[in-house]
C-alpha cells in the first residue's frame, strides 16, 4: 500500500529518498512526504503534499537542506483523507522525531485518548500519529535509545505495520520495525537503505536483507542491527536481488503497463525454464501429493482468476477436488481443513494481507501450504511449506498483467506435476501438454504482433457506459479478468459472465449497441458451439460482439484471432487482447494507466 524509504550514508539524502519514492509510487499515490535532519538537536525539515509525488517535487525547489539521512513516504489513505496534514511523515510535538507507516494500527483510538491525556497534541486524523507520540515518550524513558523505544512501542501496537523513525539528536540513525507488512534492508558501501520494496534502492545496491515478523532494525551508514522485540540480536539473512534497475523503468514505453504487456513472452518463458518436465523436490518441499485429498486455492483479484483456471487443470489432470476461495472470505467461514488438505496461496507481491491471513488460518489447522509467488523473500513464501516462484520480474503498473500470465503457467506446471506424481495423466496427454506449454511464449508473441487493429477498434467504444465479457470453462475466469482490468483502468462498468448463465438474468443488461467480448472456446471443442449460441442470444438483442478465439466466428461483429493451443491453456493467449482493450480504453478516456484512482499495488491491509 504505502511506499516507505529510508536512507543513511554519504550522499545528499534527498536524491536517494526521492528516487526511492518515485520507484515506489505505484504502492500508494494520494500524498507524499519527506523528513530530513538538518542540525543535530534541531527540528527536522519536513515537506509533505497531498496528491501525486509530482506535487511534492514541485514545491521542493533549492531550499531543501543538505542532509546525509532521511525518510520518505507515499501514502494510500486508510484513516483520514488524502490531505497535506494526513500525509506522512508525522512528527512529535517537539518536531524532532519523525515517523512513517504502512499498515493499520487497530488500537489507535485508545492510544490517542491516553496520549492526549498525557498532553500530546494531535494534528492529523491518522492512526499513525498515535505511534509517533508513543515513540517520543518511550524514547525519553530509554534515554534517547530509539531502537529500544521502538521495541517497546511495537509491543503496545495491534494491527499491521512497517514503521521507520528518525530523530534529529541522532541524525545518522534510522530505526524500522515490521509486523505483517513488508520491510527490506538494502546493504550498501558506507550507506544503507530501508524500504518496503527492493525497487527503492535497486540502482544503488543488489544486496538485501530479509526482515522477519516483529523484528526491529537499526541502521547507520556503517552498521545494521536486527533484533527481536526483546532486544535479542538476530542473524542477518542476506540475498542478492536478481533483477536490475532497468527492469523497474519504462524503457521507452509510454506506460509501465504497456511495457509489462510486451514483457509477457519473456516472463512466461522465464517461469517455464527447466520446469515443464517436473518440479524439483525443493519446490514441493516433500509435500506428499499422493496423500492430498483436497486442494484449496486462496487468492485475491487477478490472482484469484489464475486460481480459477488452476482449478480446471488440477481437477482434470491430478484427479483431486479443488476449491478456489477469495482469501478475504476464507477464514471467516471456518472451513473444514485437515492434514491432507493442500492450500495454494497465489500472490504476485507475497504480501497481500487477506491472502496471508487465510494462509495462516489454514496452516494453524494443519493444512500443507504450497504458494505461488513472484516476490523473493516476501512473507507468503516464507510462511509456506513449498513455493513455486514465478519469474515475471518487478510489476510496477497497478493492473496486473505479466504476473497473471506467469501465475497461470505456474498453475499448469503444478497441475501437471501433481498429475504425474499421482499417476492420473496418460503419457500421451502429459507429452502433449508439456509441448503445448513450452510453446506458449512464442504464441503470446504472435498475439502481441497482431493487437494494433484491436487498439483502434477499442477507441470506438470509448464512450460506452458498460462492457460485458462472456466465457465458458477456462474462458469464464478469463472473462472475469477482462472485466476486472477494464473496471480498474477505464473506471467503466464491466462484468464477466459464464456464457451459459446469461439467460438466467444478466441478459437483461444487453441493449442496442452494448459491447460484448466473447472468449470463444477452442475450435472444435465441445463448448465452442454452445458459446456460439450464447453469442447469437446477445446479438439478437442488439449487442456488438467482439469474438476472441482461434477461429473466426461468422456471427460476431468483429473477430480477434489468437493462435490455437490446448483448450485448458487458452487463457494465457486470450487474456492478452483483454489487457490491451483495458489499456487502450484507459488511455482513450484520459485515465492514469499505471496508477488508477483509489488503488494500490500491494494491498497490505485487510
Ligand atoms: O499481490 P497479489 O497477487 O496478492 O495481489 C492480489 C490483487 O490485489 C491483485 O491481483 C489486483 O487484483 C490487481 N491490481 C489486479 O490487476
Amino acid at each position: 500500500m504505502c511506499g516507505i524509504v529510508g536512507y543513511t550514508g554519504k550522499s545528499d539524502a534527498l536524491s536517494p529518498v526521492l528516487e526511492g519514492l518515485r520507484r515506489l509510487e505505484y504502492r500508494g499515490y494520494d500524498s507524499a512526504g519527506i523528513a530530513l535532519p538538518t542540525q543535530p538537536g534541531e527540528k527536522l525539515w519536513i515537506e509533505k503534499r497531498s496528491g501525486k509525488l509530482g506535487n511534492l517535487e514541485g514545491v521542493l525547489g533549492d531550499a531543501v537542506p543538505k542532509s546525509h539521512s532521511g525518510i520518505g513516504h507515499t501514502r494510500w489513505a486508510t484513516h483520514g483523507g488524502p490531505t497535506d496534514k494526513n500525509a506522512h511523515p508525522h512528527v512529535d510535538n517537539e518536531g524532532k522525531l519523525a515517523l512513517i507507516h504502512n499498515g493499520i494500527i487497530e488500537n489507535y483510538v485508545e492510544l490517542r485518548n491516553e496520549l492526549e491525556k498525557r498532553g500530546h497534541v494531535f494534528t492529523s486524523e491518522t492512526d499513525t500519529e498515535s505511534v509517533v507520540h508513543l515513540l517520543s515518550d518511550a524514547r525519553k524513558s530509554h534515554n534517547g535509545d530509539l531502537a529500544a523505544a521502538m521495541r517497546d512501542v511495537c509491543k503496545e501496537l495491534r494491527g499491521s505495520f512497517t514503521l521507520l523513525a528518525i530523530h534529529s539528536d541522532d541524525p545518522e540513525r534510522i530505526v524500522g520495525a515490521r509486523r505483517n507488512s513488508p520491510l527490506v534492508v538494502g546493504v550498501g558501501d558506507g550507506e544503507n537503505f530501508l524500504a518496503s520494496d527492493v525497487a527503492a534502492f535497486i540502482s544503488h545496491t543488489k544486496r538485501a536483507l530479509e526482515l522477519g515478523q516483529d523484528e526491529v532494525v537499526d541502521i547507520t551508514p556503517l552498521s545494521i542491527t536486527v533484533t527481536d522485540l526483546n532486544g535479542a540480536v538476530l542473524p542477518h539473512n542476506e540475498y542478492e536481488i536478481s533483477w536490475d534497475a532497468s527492469a523497474a523503468e519504462r524503457g521507452g514505453f509510454p506506460h509501465f503497463m504497456l511495457k509489462e504487456i510486451y514483457e509477457q513472452p519473456k516472463a512466461v518463458a522465464d517461469t517455464l525454464i527447466g520446469r515443464t518436465h517436473g518440479l524439483s523436490e525443493e519446490i514441493t518441499a516433500g509435500i506428499d501429493l499422493k496423500a492430498i485429498t483436497k486442494v484449496v486455492i486462496i487468492a485475491c483479484g487477478t490472482a484469484y482468476h489464475a486460481g480459477m483456471v488452476g482449478k480446471y487443470a488440477i481437477e482434470r489432470w491430478a484427479d483431486v477436488s479443488v476449491d478456489v476461495e477469495l482469501a478475504s472470505e476464507y477464514r471467516y467461514r471456518e472451513p473444514s481443513i485437515d492434514k491432507n488438505t493442500l492450500v495454494i496461496p497465489i500472490s504476485q507481491s507475497g504480501e497481500t494481507m487477506d491472502t496471508l491471513m487465510a494462509l495462516r488460518y489454514a496452516k494453524s489447522h494443519g493444512a500443507k501450504i504450497f504458494s505461488v509467488c513472484n516476490t523473493n523473500g516476501s512473507t507468503i513464501p516464507r510462511e509456506s511449506d513449498g513455493v513455486l516462484y514465478t519469474f515475471a520480474g518487478p510489476e510496477i503498473a497497478v493492473a496486473s498483467t505479466k504476473a497473471f500470465l506467469t501465475q497461470l503457467v505456474a498453475m499448469y506446471l503444478f497441475a501437471l506435476h501433481m498429475g504425474r506424481v499421482r499417476g492420473t495423466l496418460s503419457p500421451e496427454l502429459d507429452a502433449q501438454l508439456a509441448q503445448e506449454i513450452a510453446e506458449l511464449p512464442g504464441k503470446i508473441e504472435q498475439v502481441l504482433e497482431t493487437v494494433e487493429p484491436l487498439r483502434e477498434l477499442t477507441r470506438k467504444f470509448k464512450d460506452s457506459t458498460s462492457m460485458l465479457f462472456l466465457g465458458r470453462h477456462v474462458g469464464y475466469p478469463t472473462a472475469l479478468e477482462g472485466a476486472l482490468k477494464l473496471k480498474e483502468l477505464a473506471y467503466m462498468h464491466a462484468e464477466g459472465f459464464a456464457g451459459g448463465e446469461l439467460k438466467h438474468g444478466p441478459i437483461a443488461l444487453i441493449d442496442e449497441g452494448t459491447p460484448v467480448i466473447a472468449i470463444m472456446p477452442t475450435e472444435n471443442s465441445l463448448l465452442n458451439e454452445k458459446m456460439a449460441s450464447n453469442v447469437q442470444e446477445v446479438k439478437a438483442r442488439g449487442a456488438i460482439v467482439i469474438a476472441i478465439g482461434d477461429a473466426d466466428l461468422p456471427s460476431a461483429t468483429h473477430n480477434i484471432r489468437i493462435p490455437h493451443t490446448h483448450e485448458f491453456l487458452q487463457p494465457v493467449l486470450a487474456v492478452v487482447p483483454l489487457q490491451v482493450i483495458a489499456y487502450e480504453m484507459a488511455v482513450a478516456r484520459g485515465n492514469d494507466v499505471d496508477q488508477p484512482r483509489n488503488l494500490a499495488k500491494s494491498v497490505t491491509v485487510e
